[in-house]
Parts: C-alpha cells; structure tokens; sequence
C-alpha cells in the first residue's frame, strides 16, 4: 500500500460493452490509462442492468439517443475504472476526445474516440464530466467505494 501525495483527483471511467469485445482496443485503452499516469484504484467488469444503466443516464432521459444508449449499455460486460492523477476528471475527457466520432477522428486523431470509435453512442469509453457526476456514478457502479475517506487517506493498493 502506497499513501500517495495529497493532489490526486479521482474520476469513473468505463469501456463500453462493443468495445471490450475487441482485446486490441481493451489493450489500447489500457495502454494509454498507464501511458497517462493515471493509478488504478478499482477495476472491475461487470453487465450493467437497464435499469442501472437509465440511472447512469438519467440526465439525457429526454435525448433522442436515450434508449439506444441504454440498449448499448446494458448489452454486455463493461470494464469500469476507478481512476486516480492529478485533475483527473478533466485529463481522461480530454485523452478520449469529444464525443461525436466525426469530430474526434477529424481533430483528435490520437485520443481513444480518434483511434477506435465507431458512432456517437459506440465511441469506445465514459468518463465522469465534473465530481458531481463522479459521485453519482462511483455510488452507482462501486456502492461500496467511500469516496471521502479515499481523499483522506489516498491509499493506492498494488495487486
Ligand atoms: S451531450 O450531447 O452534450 O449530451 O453529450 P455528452 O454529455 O457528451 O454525452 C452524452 C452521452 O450520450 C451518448 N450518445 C450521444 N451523444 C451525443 N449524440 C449522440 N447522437 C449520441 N448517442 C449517444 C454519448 O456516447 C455520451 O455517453 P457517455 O457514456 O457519457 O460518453
């Protein structure tokens, strides 16, 4: 167990269920969460539900690409992350690129969405948008996690 310095940002970030059927892009994701420095504090896969997942997305519940979001998420094992680096939040939005693929390939070719995505809802990962978000997703996906005292203590175990 380390007890890292005190200017760590926690964020959630996730690889969606098409994409972690596809072991190169899982590899690239990974690959670039440990090119980045980000530590990781919890990973697991997991099915989300319908109904986690219409919890997860209860702010876009009046989009148009509501149900495709929530029949996509809830298709198949996602691998989520709880991710730790100085500015966290804002550094893994920027490393995935923006969210329409259009955009993200045209200017942001390297980010993860550049390389790998495929549309606007199968653009490859999430991340948490601010540390409200973050702390509505992490009681979701890892109820048991307590966000506050990890600030406290910032315990980073190796496995
Ligand atoms: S928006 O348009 O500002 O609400 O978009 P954003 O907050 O970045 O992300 C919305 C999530 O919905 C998914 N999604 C789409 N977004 C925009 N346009 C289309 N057509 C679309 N279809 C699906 C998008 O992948 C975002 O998912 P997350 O998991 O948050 O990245």
């Amino acid at each position: 167990i380390i007890t890292a310095s005190s200017c760590l940002e926690l964020t959630l970030a996730m690889i969606k269920p098409h994409a972690t059927k596809v072991p190169y892009i899982v590899k690239g994701v990974q690959n670039i969460i440990i090119s980045n420095d980000f530590y990781i504090v919890r990973s697991k896969q997991m099915t989300i539900s319908p109904d986690l997942a219409e919890a997860f997305y209860k702010e876009h519940k009046d989009k148009f690409f509501y149900n495709r979001l929530i029949t996509l998420m809830s298709s198949g094992i996602s691998h989520v992350y709880i991710l730790a680096r100085q500015n966290a939040i804002k550094k893994w939005r920027e490393i995935m690129g923006p969210t329409k693929v259009f955009k993200a390939k045209i200017s942001h070719p390297h980010s993860i969405r550049g390389q790998f995505g495929l549309t606007d809802t199968r653009n490859v990962t999430h991340g948490s948008d601010s540390v409200e978000s973050f702390k509505k997703e992490v009681s979701l996906l890892f109820p048991e996690f307590n966000v506050n005292k990890w600030y406290e203590t910032e315990e980073i175990h190796f496995r």
